[in-house]
């Protein structure tokens, strides 16, 4: 690993890169796990954090930018402490997601892509999160909430505020 002037990214990132680099002698295909160890550190992926594990990976930093911007999961701006991200496709329009993400966007006083005042809740709207059987449904940080109405999403929100 390359020495580097920045040091933004934690000693648990620096470990996990380490080994990554090991587990990955191809630096190519280790571009969307270090975007995880970064996102996992950060809460989105910081830029110079990311220009910094290139730099320390020795890999072309584009590899990196492509990566980020392809794939959704990853913010590329700092979100809230809890990212809900609402699925919009087919069955859970059908489901009424149109309805809860109005619900959504009145309870914490914000529009989509915005974070509440207090910067606990971000609100973005997503495609097909593969639980359709579950619709109407969104994702909040790593975990899947299904058949949503008004009084559950109260129920997740005052969980979360209170956790
Ligand atoms: S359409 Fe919403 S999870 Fe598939």
């Amino acid at each position: 690993m390359q020495e580097t002037a920045r040091k933004l990214l934690n000693k648990e990132s620096m470990a996990r890169l380490k080994k990554l680099e090991v587990e990955y002698p191809d630096k190519q295909s280790v571009v969307l796990s270090v975007l995880h160890v970064i996102y996992d550190q950060f809460g989105y992926l910081d830029k110079e954090a990311v220009e910094e594990a290139a730099g320390l990976m020795s890999i072309p930093k584009v590899y990196f930018e492509e990566a980020a911007t392809f794939y959704t999961m990853f913010p590329l701006e700092p979100r809230g402490k809890y990212l809900i991200q609402v699925c919009q496709n087919i069955c859970c329009t059908l489901m009424g997601a149109e309805e809860l993400i109005d619900y959504l966007k009145e309870k914490l006083n914000i529009d989509m892509g915005e974070t509440s005042k207090d910067k606990m809740f971000s609100l973005v709207v997503v495609e097909c999160l593969g639980a359709c059987g579950g619709a109407p449904m969104l994702q909040i940080n790593d975990l899947y909430y299904e058949y949503l109405t008004r009084a559950k999403v109260d129920e997740i929100l005052e969980n979360l505020r209170n956790s």
